[in-house]
């Protein structure tokens, strides 16, 4: 049980977000209103009948469901309000900077232009007081050929986004599949990012880092099957991205209570706590950071480092970064 001075700690204290799918904070409500609002048809009746859908048995069930959802995205206007709904969202849960996933393929598959996912995404960014920037995250269920012409696509856009992620089904398609895409991303200058160890095996952690040569996991639970590969991520200070209401919707863990967050503390990573896709897992930020704390044996000390992580591990300049970290100091100074 967590005690009140811990629980409004978790609330109050300054946090970034590494690891947010901007579709996947598209509430029932809203994909209902943008639907009528561009007269697409659901397959759900109702709100009620929609939300009763989320009840997930892996990470393929989910995606299936977050696809349908994206699919009343149409128009510039319903990419900013999306966006701008998660970051009135992230404000009040006191996150100070995001680095939020976006997923064109999902959009520019059905024919909406580049330039209006960017664009809109974009514009909701600059118009919040939390300091946000993008990822293009490829597909990886889909060819590396497709993330290059995406890449080329998104190319006159460039100034707006910051870095390279890879999402979307694990299991069967390694980084490797995209070992090209990624170097000539490396080449022109992008944070790199991929999804590994979600459900996918160490090995997948281990070839993200070494042939893509990304700079964080995200994810990356399964890391400790691999007692090797975690003292590598243990001494190379490697990001991992976790999520742990994301974890449990999709029975990488049964429950919270089965959860490796203080194992992953303990072993000496340098692990974060993010939402992943907060309207599809039970929660945003502040959700997250409660349950984790409310199921397992974490306390103060470990939100301090948690948020310290959060901002350590962005990509962000280091005079910059170095302010975060000594605003969480002074936070938790004052307690
Ligand atoms: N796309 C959105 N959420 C995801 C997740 N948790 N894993 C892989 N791809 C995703
Ligand atoms: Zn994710």
């Amino acid at each position: 049980m967590m005690n009140d001075q811990l629980r409004a700690a978790l609330r109050q204290m300054p946090k970034a977000e590494l690891h947010i799918h901007i579709e996947g904070s598209l509430e029932p409500e809203l994909i209902f209103a943008l639907a009528e609002r561009n007269g697409v048809a659901l397959a759900y009746p109702s709100v009620e009948a929609l939300r009763a859908a989320y009840a997930f048995t892996d990470l393929q069930s989910f995606l299936d469901i977050y696809y349908a959802g994206a699919s009343v995205l149409l128009k510039e206007q319903d990419f900013y309000d999306m966006t701008a709904a998660y970051l009135r969202r992230a404000e009040a849960d006191n996150v100070r900077h995001t680095e939020i996933f976006f997923d064109p393929q999902t959009h520019t598959a059905r024919g909406v232009p580049m330039q209006t996912v960017i664009d809109g995404i974009y514009r909701a960014c600059q118009d919040s007081p939390v300091s946000a920037t993008l990822i293009l995250s490829f597909l990886r269920h889909l060819s590396e050929e497709d993330a290059f012409a995406t890449l080329e696509a998104a190319l006159p856009f460039r100034d707006k986004f910051i870095g390279i992620g890879l999402d979307s089904s694990e299991v069967g398609n390694p980084p490797e599949k995209f070992a090209r895409v990624f170097a000539r991303c490396r080449e022109l200058g992008f944070h790199l990012v991929a999804h590994a160890g979600e459900e996918g095996p160490p090995a997948y952690i281990e070839t993200a880092l070494d042939v893509l040569h990304v700079e964080r996991i995200d994810h990356g639970v399964r890391c400790l099957e691999d007692a090797a590969l975690t003292a590598r991520l243990a001494r190379e200070q490697v990001a991992l991205t976790v999520c742990p209401l994301s974890n449990v919707k999709l029975c990488v863990f049964d429950r919270m209570e089965q959860h490796n967050m203080v194992q992953l503390l303990d072993a000496g990573l340098m692990a974060t706590i993010n939402s992943d896709d907060p309207a599809y897992f039970g929660g945003y930020m502040n959700a997250n950071f409660e349950a984790t704390f409310e199921a397992l044996p974490l306390g103060l000390s470990h939100a301090q480092r948690l948020a310290r992580n959060s901002f350590a591990a962005a990509f962000l300049p280091a005079d910059v970064k170095q302010r975060y970290l000594d605003e969480v100091d002074a936070f938790f100074a004052q307690l």
